[in-house]
């Protein structure tokens, strides 16, 4: 089991499996892109397998979510989920993708045993997609969210940042597209994880004004905190259900009591948190022999430095030294 000192139990672990994405994204990395790892860093796909192996046999784990930078960039993709899927017990499996590249992929991931997917998409308009992405990619992942929905790749959520007057006016549209589509929408506060270090509380579209111009189009009734659980979104019924829409308020509505969360980088580092300023490194032991038992130790280990709380609302809090991108999400 993953316990840390404040009682919470780790059950779903995030592998990032690239920290390289095909989007520029203004909110997560520069125009240039970023110092990639190099491949000998990256864990290899048989390192992979088994560190989720001892995490869902040793640890407990029961949910994997696969994330990058962008998962889909990573060549052996499909057969690692095909080998997490065989794993006994068998873990959930999820992916958070920016939906490039899905077309082609999502009947292969479906049937590799890929359960869920998450698309990340912020905007309707393809003029505004290539202001926040730097890319012309719009069509792609319209298309890449028509072929996950078509593979039963289900429910198939909507992750949306909205960046003050750039998509802010989107909210209401963006929910009535994915109604109609019977995709799960869910807003996202901008975090403090770009690789530019150019977050200013300041601009952030919080929570409370996301529902506010929800309200303005549909009638929103709080699905309540016993549904929640671990979850990051706070999840309201639209005109009454069943279609619903969630808000990850990270930092006006943090929701760290509850964390279940324990994550593994693409170079093989365990993160206690999204904020942690911390890694504790697993690839070197794993490269010089250690156990099943000694990496499911230092994984223990790791997680009882895991704070109560992201420190977003401490004056002194500093962002993590790696970007969202690298941390894996
Ligand atoms: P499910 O609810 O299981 O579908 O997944 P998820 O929402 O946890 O995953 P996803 O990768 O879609 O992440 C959506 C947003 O939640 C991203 O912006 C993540 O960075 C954020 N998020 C995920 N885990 C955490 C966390 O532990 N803390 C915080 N503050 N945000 C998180
Ligand atoms: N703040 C909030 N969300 C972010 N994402 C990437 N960077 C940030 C940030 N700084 C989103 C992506 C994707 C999800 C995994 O996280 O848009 O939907
Ligand atoms: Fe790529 Fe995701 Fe960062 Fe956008 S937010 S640049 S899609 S890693």
């Amino acid at each position: 089991m993953l316990i840390d000192t404040y009682g919470r139990v780790a059950t779903d672990l995030r592998v990032s499996l690239t920290d390289r994405c095909n989007l520029r994204c203004t909110y997560c990395m520069p125009e240039e892109g970023l110092q990639w790892l190099a491949k000998p860093d990256l864990l290899t796909d048989d390192e992979i397998v088994r560190m989720v192996r001892i995490a869902v046999t040793d640890l407990g784990v029961t949910e994997v979510r696969f994330t990058g930078g962008e998962p889909l960039l990573r060549p052996g993709l499909a057969g690692i989920v095909e080998r997490c899927a065989a794993l006994d017990p068998r873990p959930r499996l999820s992916l958070t993708t920016n939906g490039i590249g899905l077309r082609r992929t999502a009947a292969a991931l479906r049937a590799a045993g890929l359960d869920r997917i998450n698309v990340s998409l912020d905007t309707l308009r393809p003029d505004v997609f290539h202001t926040l992405t730097r890319r012309d990619r719009h069509s792609d992942v319209i298309e890449g969210l028509a072929a996950a929905s078509a593979a039963g790749l289900a429910p198939l959520k909507v992750n949306t940042v909205l960046m003050r007057g750039v998509n802010d006016n989107e909210a209401a549209d963006l929910l009535g597209w994915a109604l109609e589509h019977g995709y799960e929408l869910r807003f996202i506060e901008q975090m403090p994880l770009d690789a530019q270090h150019g977050w200013q509380r300041g601009d952030m579209v919080t929570a409370d004004e996301i529902i506010g111009s929800l309200r303005s189009r549909f009638t929103l009734t709080p699905e309540g905190e016993s549904v929640r659980g671990s979850a990051p979104a706070e999840r309201w019924l639209v005109d009454g259900g069943p279609a619903r829409v969630g808000v990850i308020g990270s930092v006006t509505r943090p929701f760290c009591r509850a964390c279940d969360r324990t994550r593994l980088t693409a170079d093989g580092q365990v993160r206690n948190c999204l904020f942690a300023r911390e890694e504790s490194d697993l690839r070197g032991p794993l490269r010089s022999g250690a156990s099943d038992a000694e990496i499911a130790g230092l994984w223990r280990a790791a997680m009882l430095g895991k704070k109560a709380g992201s420190g977003l609302d401490d004056p002194a809090f500093l962002q993590p030294d790696r970007p969202m991108s690298a941390i894996g999400g």
